[in-house]
Formats: C-alpha cells, structure tokens, sequence
C-alpha cells in the first residue's frame, strides 16, 4: 500500500488566501519530508455566494447542493477559481501542484434519488446533477505523485450519456472519499469549520472525541448530525470501510499547524472509527 495522505478542505476551513498560504506552506514541508499528499478542496460558502450574485437561490438537503444546469455552470467556474488560488500558492510555497477536475481521475453517476435524514426524519429526494464517485483511475493519481507532483482536485464528476458527457456536482466530502477509498489511502483529514463532531452544534466545548459507526447511526437518528455534517460522516465512513488506518475531522481555523500536527499523530478533531 502506498502511504498516501488524502486532505480534504471545505470553503469554510481555511482563512482566505492566508489560511491557503499556511495550508500550501505545511504541505510544502511534508511533501519535502517524503509525505504523498493528494488535496481535495470544496467550495460551499462562495458557490452560494456567487449564486446569490445572480439571482439563483442555493438550495441544499441533508448538506447536499440540489443542482441544476445554472447551478452546475456557477459552481465549476467557482470551484475552478478556488482550484488556481490554492494551486498557486502551493507553487509559490515551492510545491508542484496540478489542479484537477474530480473527473480527471474518477467516473460518477447521478446519486438516485434517495433517503435521507433531515432534522431525525426520512425525506425522499431527487438532487438533480449530483454525482457520486462508482470509479477511481487510481494509477493517474500515483503517476502524479510518483513525479512528486500534488493533485489538487475540484469536485466535479462526470458520467457518460449516450454519446455525450454529462458534468455533475459532487460533495466535496463525497469526492474525497471515492478518491481515498480508490487508492487506499493511509489516512483521510477533513478540515472544517468547526472543532469535530459536536453534541451540540453551538458549543465548540462539545466535540466528540471519537466515534463508532453505531455512534454516527445514533447522532443522524436523534438530528445531533444535520447539514454538512452528514455527507461528511459518511465520507469518513466510506474510508474507513476501504481500510484507511486513521479518518480524522479537524478544524482548519484552529491557529496550531493543523495538517502537519494531525499528518504526524495530534490527537485534534474526531476520530472515526468502524467500533
Ligand atoms: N453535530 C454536528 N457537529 C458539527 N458540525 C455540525 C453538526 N451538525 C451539523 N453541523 C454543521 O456541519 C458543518 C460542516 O459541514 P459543511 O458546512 O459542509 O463544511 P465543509 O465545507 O467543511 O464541508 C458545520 O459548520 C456545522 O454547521
Ligand atoms: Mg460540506
């Protein structure tokens, strides 16, 4: 198995093109030490607040963006601009990084519509161009960092209909354990905005510390885990299913040198674990 590191930020955890600079400078320093870092990054907050710009009004359930032709047209001009910030500042920080669409490396199809839970109730819902990950191309991802270059990816998926390719907007959680479960990643961090898995989503001072499978159940079942929180309990649980040996959430707005301190054991976050 390769040891690869796969990180995955939200629009949230970083602070500007500060927090990318710190983020770029760490992963300059554990790529020099020999670490396989792959990025995936998501965008949330600033696709919503480009489609405000024009008139759109963002809708999600259960954490997940509802996605139409004009939605999917702002969010990858969004997340492509985000994808060129980072992976500038990584080249600043002496890195080599590409940026890469989600479907460079995987093949998505549409999420059918589905069960989800919303507030501790079960809605049926059609997301429209949502994908999920069926498929990664593993060896374009270990070509890339067999030259020592990062891949820095922006989650967009595609899928093939009839003759033509379809672009679909992926959770960025939900691309980043499709990539981490398809090259087996050693470990996946997701770095949010908030301390972990919280009891109560007001009180940072609430954060669970670790979390079983039957855990997540329990907090999806009773509302503790809404919004965003839940395509990302379920990304964790995907790597963790496909044998990564730590899946951690931190918080990216925590002043220590997060990716570095976890990368290298911290106990920070929540930790999610099968039992
Ligand atoms: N039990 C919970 N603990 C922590 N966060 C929660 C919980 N339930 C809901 N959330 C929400 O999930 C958000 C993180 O998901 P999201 O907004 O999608 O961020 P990201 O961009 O990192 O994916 C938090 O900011 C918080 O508002
Ligand atoms: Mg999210």
């Amino acid at each position: 198995m390769r040891n690869i590191y796969l990180v995955k930020f939200g629009g949230n955890a970083l602070d500007g093109k500060d927090g990318m600079r710190q983020l770029a400078q760490e992963v300059s320093e554990l790529t020099a030490e020999g670490y396989s870092i792959v990025l995936v990054h998501g965008g949330g907050p600033e696709i919503s607040a480009e489609m405000e710009r024009l008139g759109m009004t963002p809708k999600k359930v259960a954490g997940v963006r509802v996605t139409d032709e004009a939605g999917l047209e702002v969010a990858e001009k969004v997340l492509r601009r985000i994808n060129s910030d980072l992976v500038e500042c990584l080249i600043d920080a002496g890195v080599k990084a590409v940026g890469i669409p989600g479907y460079f490396c995987t093949e998505c199809v549409k999420k059918a519509p589905s069960k989800v839970v919303v507030d501790g109730k079960e809605v049926t819902i059609d997301l429209g161009l949502v994908g999920e990950v069926s498929a990664v191309d593993k060896q374009t991802i270990f070509d890339l960092l067999d030259e020592k270059v990062i891949p820095v990816v922006y989650p967009i998926g595609a899928m093939a209909v009839d003759d033509k390719v379809q672009h679909l907007n992926v959770n960025a959680d939900t691309m980043a354990a499709g990539i981490a479960a398809g090259v087996k990643c050693k470990e996946m961090i997701a770095i949010t905005d908030v301390p972990g898995i919280l009891r109560d989503v007001h009180d940072p001072l609430s954060k669970i510390d670790r979390v079983t499978f039957k855990d997540i159940d329990d907090l999806l079942a009773d509302g503790t885990i809404s919004g965003g929180m839940v395509p990302k309990v379920e990304a964790c649980r995907k790597a963790v299913n496909a044998g990564a040996e730590a899946v951690r959430m931190v918080n990216g707005r925590d002043p220590e040198s997060i990716v570095k301190d976890v990368i290298k054991g911290s106990n920070k976050g929540t930790l999610i674990v099968k039992e």
